[in-house]
């Protein structure tokens, strides 16, 4: 399926359609959808940075910069068929700039946190920024929220495609390996937002890519009655710095058992050790599936709006954060100042602290590997 895709886009490229540096040459078959570009501001560096705008042919839109690979905007339609924003974020990249939460970020080189900012590859010990408690955080100081990729736009059958090229160089953060890094964003004809990631290295090195949007599917107020649905028999308990103990434990009984649909507020405020630790839920869910599969992670459904959007990925874990860290002082899109738990992510990736844990998927990729990630939100409506 994955080979598919590529030779899809391949096929695409060859054919001529292939728009690159994003200079505005026709496609000679219209694509069904289309894609646009406007200057969204400079980087403290003084580079110039572009929002592009995704719709499809229902009307669904995405709005991405090549700063970061944000998603500033994601508009869907409720069950009235009302689009609306979905997504948390700012109007304005300097806001971005200023102090953001990871607000739609492309995360890399390592999603989530690894232990202490040490891990020992080869026999080597690697030494990242601590930047999260006593640990390291999504990538580091300058994570790949925080670079300018290379843009190229690209119609393909399917629909308009945006691709993002950033090259993460050896040392770059405390990692290992030169990293070519690709990330190819679409709509797809059934209302998904798509994120494929694919990545080599000239070195052995550790590779976590995943997408930190925070949603509301309802566009306004806390997310406390959303329902959720985690296809997920166990999760990955943390210490108090949120770092895995490396048990997985059975969600039953527990408040981290999803696995029928539950508001995300029914038990977010029970006396529980690891809700205390997450300040709600910050955890990761082993979600029931063969690894590198794509399946169903996470299915979350909005009673207010009607809007319901399903999480595929080809990833082992799901990070299910409930926005615990909002405090109101982010004053968003329209004026509205994110407040505790006003949004949510839904994060596939590899288990948080993965290069110390060895009874954890791998998160090694050598040279002459490929790495392939691929990320779905999927949006339709509940009557
Ligand atoms: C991830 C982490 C959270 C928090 C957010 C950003 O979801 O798991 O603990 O750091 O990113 O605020």
């Amino acid at each position: 399926m994955k080979t598919n895709q590529w030779l899809g886009i391949l096929a695409a490229a060859l054919s001529g359609v292939l728009l690159a540096g994003c200079q505005s040459t026709p496609s000679p078959t219209p694509a069904k959808g289309q894609i646009s570009h406007r200057p969204f501001g400079r980087t403290p560096d003084g580079t110039a940075v572009d929002l592009f705008t995704l719709r499809n042919a229902n009307g669904v839109e995405a709005g991405i910069c090549n700063y970061g690979g944000l998603v500033i905007f994601l508009k869907v339609p409720d069950r009235h068929g009302r689009l609306g924003d979905v997504t948390l974020g700012y109007d304005k990249l300097e806001d971005y700039l200023k102090d953001s939460p990871y607000f739609g970020a492309l995360i890399g080189r390592y999603g989530n946190r690894i232990a202490k900012g040490k891990f020992t590859l080869n026999g080597q010990e690697y030494t990242l920024a601590v930047n999260n408690g006593p640990n390291a955080l999504h990538g580091g100081l300058k994570g790949f929220d925080k670079v300018v990729w290379q843009p190229t736009i690209r119609a393909t059958r399917e629909g308009p495609e945006l691709e993002l090229n950033y090259v993460s160089r050896d040392g770059e953060e405390g990692y290992p390996g030169t990293l070519r890094v690709t990330t190819i964003y679409s709509l797809t004809p059934d209302n998904a937002l798509k994120i494929q990631y694919r990545a080599t290295t000239d070195k052995d090195t550790v590779v976590n890519l995943t997408h930190h949007s925070y949603f509301n599917l309802a566009g306004q107020g806390d997310i406390l009655n959303h329902q959720v649905m985690l296809p997920a028999d166990t999760f990955t308990p943390v210490d108090r710095t949120l770092i895995p103990t490396g048990e997985l434990r059975p969600v039953a009984g527990t408040p981290f058992d999803f696995r029928t649909p539950t508001a995300i507020g029914a038990r977010i405020g029970q006396d529980d050790e690891q809700l205390k630790f997450g300040g709600g839920y910050d955890h990761n869910w082993v979600i029931n599936k063969p690894l590198g599969q794509l399946g169903l992670m996470a299915r979350v459904y909005d009673p207010a709006s009607g809007r319901v959007m399903e999480v595929l990925s080809t990833e082992p874990g799901l990070q299910f954060y409930s926005g615990n860290f909002l405090d109101g002082k982010n004053i968003g899109k329209g004026g509205w100042a994110y407040k505790f738990r006003n949004g949510f992510c839904m994060e596939p990736q590899h288990y948080p602290n993965s290069p110390n844990q060895p009874n954890f998927p791998s998160v090694v990729l050598k040279p002459g590997q490929v790495y392939h990630n691929t990320i779905l939100y999927r949006f339709s409506v509940q009557k």
